[in-house]
């Protein structure tokens, strides 16, 4: 039997400077696709895993994340006076229960590693899922889901993979491949941001995992990897032989909302997925064709 998954982690200190001046005195993560903010799909997509508790990990200047999961009495109570139930009904769906969101305070730029140790508090002896917001997902069973299956099914380590042409894997975490075995791959080895010419694969790791609470004693040596920060990867890696480690080929989409290009493209694959906007963003783009 494997412990259940209820905490997730998600990492929000970034600066968020690809998005400047957007980014100045606003998260990055609050910027909206359509109407909802990045950090929202991201909590929603947790709750529809089976997520119960969050820990934001955050710093100066990400407050309104926080706000956002808030009750907005004075909202509400004007919202109720108009009638407006619509509204109403969408201001509801994004508070969460009391007491469910922690934050700690990241207060240094040391990388993602570094990130999911501020919140070692938070996880203690538990599995956990990390999702980083700038990965959008649209997939049929939300991809945190499909990882905590394979998660139950598996009993281990997992992470959300994709392949991507050989010329961009510099830009993540690459697998080293033990076992292909269609979905679900065993891992024998990770590499962060490796060059081209030396990545094991051009399967790499997008945003959402499922990890173990050892890979916290790993982080804690805050050994520096690519880019001169602590990487998340290098700790998985070490994990690796020691419990399962497998990378899923999850089923769906992912827009890299860190990225202009990526960001612009899911308002536009995110408007075409909504009934009320689908025909107005079709004779938009026909336009634009
Ligand atoms: C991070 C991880 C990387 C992963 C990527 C997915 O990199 O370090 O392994 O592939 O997220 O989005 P970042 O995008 O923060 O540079």
């Amino acid at each position: 039997m494997t412990k259940p998954l209820r905490k997730a982690v998600l990492p929000v200190a970034g600066l968020g400077t690809r998005f400047l001046p957007a980014t100045k005195a606003m998260a990055k993560e609050m910027l909206p696709v359509v109407d909802k903010p990045l950090i929202q799909y991201a909590v929603e997509e947790a709750r529809a895993a089976g997520i119960e508790q969050f820990c934001f990990v955050t710093g100066r200047g990400k407050t309104a994340i926080v706000e956002h999961f808030d009750i907005a009495y004075e909202l509400e109570r004007t919202l109720e006076e108009r009638s407006k139930k619509a509204e109403l009904e969408l201001l509801r769906a994004s508070a969460v229960e009391p007491g469910s969101i922690v934050t700690v305070r990241q207060q240094v730029p040391l990388g993602l590693g570094h990130a999911v140790w501020c919140a070692r508090a938070f996880i203690g002896e538990d599995p956990f899922a990390v999702l980083l917001p700038d990965d959008l997902m649209l997939c049929e069973t939300p991809c945190l889901a499909q990882l905590a299956q394979a998660y139950r099914d598996t009993g281990g380590n997992v992470v959300a993979i994709e392949e991507v042409p050989r010329e961009r894997v510099n830009r993540y975490g690459v697998l080293d491949v033990e076992k292909d075995m269609g979905r679900l791959v065993s891992v024998k080895g990770l590499v962060e941001k490796p060059p081209v010419e030396k990545a094991p694969s051009n399967l790499t790791i997008i945003g959402r995992y499922v990890l173990m609470p050892e890979v916290i004693g790993h982080l804690a040596r805050m050994e520096r990897g690519a880019g001169g920060e602590v990487q998340l990867t290098d700790a998985m890696a070490k994990l690796i032989g020691r419990q399962p480690f497998h990378g899923l080929r999850y089923e769906g989409r992912r827009f890299d909302c860190g990225d202009k290009a990526g960001f612009l493209e899911a308002q536009v694959a995110f408007a075409l997925k909504r009934a009320d906007l689908a025909p107005a963003m079709r004779e938009i783009l026909q336009r634009y064709a």
